[in-house]
């Protein structure tokens, strides 16, 4: 499949960029301005300038020909302002674009308490509201659609076996785990059309998508 990945340069981004690539993806890895090319360097993707501020019109440029659009972006700055901007907006605009563009399947990586944002303290309430409307977007979409609501992300090494499932309570979960759910998405039919939540658990990641619910 040829997919392209919001967000390449970002700590989860990379994980997936490499995940898909070793699984024999054509993968156009996208960086929202020319000068972070280096940061996608070695991992065997075609860089593509990607950002989620510019124009619609250049996004559906961006994706067309792509089977897949897979949204890792995230605003670097936690000002609201700038949540709105990138998180609400841009990725809102993205899966507007992937429709344009005549994208089949969209994985859009959201936030765990994006489906119930009223909680947290005014920065994690911006994201998590503005995660809410682009996720909804993306479920009204045309698109092919799964929104993975991943638990507090980290740096620790992934170890392929997660806890999936409508809602749960507050967790964490390993990036490199969370670049495994999404590739693994990609070829589960059980995850299309629907949203779940994500963490750390027992469960290798085929077995955690294949057990959600038809
Ligand atoms: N932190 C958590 O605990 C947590 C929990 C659940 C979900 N999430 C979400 O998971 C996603 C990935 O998180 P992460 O920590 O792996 O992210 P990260 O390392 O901060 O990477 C974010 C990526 O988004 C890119 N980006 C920023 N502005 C952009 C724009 N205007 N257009 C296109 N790309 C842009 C960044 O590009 P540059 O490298 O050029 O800056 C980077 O590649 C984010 O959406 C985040 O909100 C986070």
């Amino acid at each position: 499949m040829v997919v392209t990945v919001l967000g390449s340069s970002g700590r989860t981004g990379r994980h997936i960029v490499r995940l898909l690539v070793r699984q024999g993806h054509q993968v156009r890895a996208g960086v929202r301005d020319g000068r972070r090319k280096e940061a996608v360097d070695g991992l065997g993707a075609t860089p593509v300038v990607a950002d989620l501020c510019v124009q619609p019109d250049e996004l559906v440029d961006v994706f067309t020909g792509s089977d897949v659009v897979i949204n890792a972006a995230g605003a670097a700055d936690p000002d609201p302002a700038a949540v709105a901007l990138i998180d609400r907006d841009g990725a809102t605009k993205a899966v507007r674009a992937a429709e344009r563009a005549a994208v089949r399947r969209y994985v859009q990586l959201s936030a765990q308490f994006a489906d119930a944002p009223d909680q947290g303290d005014r920065l994690v309430r911006s994201i998590l509201y503005a995660k809410q409307v682009s996720d909804a977007a993306l479920r009204r979409s045309t698109l092919v659609w799964t929104v993975v609501r991943a638990g507090t992300l980290t740096d620790e090494p992934g170890t392929g076996r997660v806890t999936i499932a409508g809602h749960l309570s507050a967790g964490r979960v390993p990036r490199q785990d969370v670049a495994a759910v999404i590739a693994a998405c990609l070829t589960e039919p059980r995850s299309e059309n629907r949203g779940f939540d994500l963490h750390s658990g027992r469960t290798p990641v085929p077995a955690a998508l294949a057990a959600l619910d038809r």
